[in-house]
């Protein structure tokens, strides 16, 4: 008879921020699940829950992803950054400097979603309008509504050439 507590886990293997890590977990956790609760890496938000908001954006192998829509499992082997990897020493990232200078939040809770797909946004080349980015920045949702002043500060960044 099946023993219907048995929670299957797995170890999943990621390189979080260039520190390489093992986690133990159940196999349905979330990427973002394993980012806030069993590495502690909570600048990392969680808003829906379900690929909707954008608040939970990290990159994985360098590509922006809802890390509430990946499974820790299906990330093993990876390379994950969050917005605690984005700043080098004691020098914020450049978009970081931007969303400051740009005032581009008010109570901040997408922010740190904001700057991580903003970064992608620039890498991928979708910098050439302001309607181009707000097109692919419309992932990332903001309940306090700064979509000007984030526009503004994905502008000015890829403006800076990153
Ligand atoms: S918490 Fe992941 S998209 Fe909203
Ligand atoms: S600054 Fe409040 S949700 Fe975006």
């Amino acid at each position: 008879m099946p023993d219907e507590h048995f929670t299957p886990e797995v170890t999943v293997t990621l390189r979080v921020n260039g520190t390489n890590t093992q986690v133990p977990c159940d196999v349905r956790t979330t990427l973002l699940d394993l980012l806030r609760e069993r590495l502690r890496l909570t600048g990392t938000k969680k808003g829906c829950d379900r690929g909707e908001c954008g608040a939970c954006t990290v990159h994985l192998d360098g590509r922006r992803v809802n890390a509430c829509m990946v499974l820790a499992a299906s990330a093993d082997g990876s390379e994950v950054t969050t917005i605690e990897g984005l700043a080098r020493d004691d020098e914020l990232h450049p978009v970081q400097q931007a969303f400051i200078e740009a005032d581009a939040f008010q109570c901040g809770f997408c922010t740190p979603g904001q700057i991580m797909s903003a970064v992608c946004c620039i890498q991928e080349g979708h910098t050439g309008s302001n309607n181009e980015i707000r097109e692919w920045m419309s992932g990332n949702i903001c309940r306090c509504s700064a979509y000007p002043q984030i526009a503004a500060a994905v502008e000015a960044a890829a403006r800076k050439e990153l």
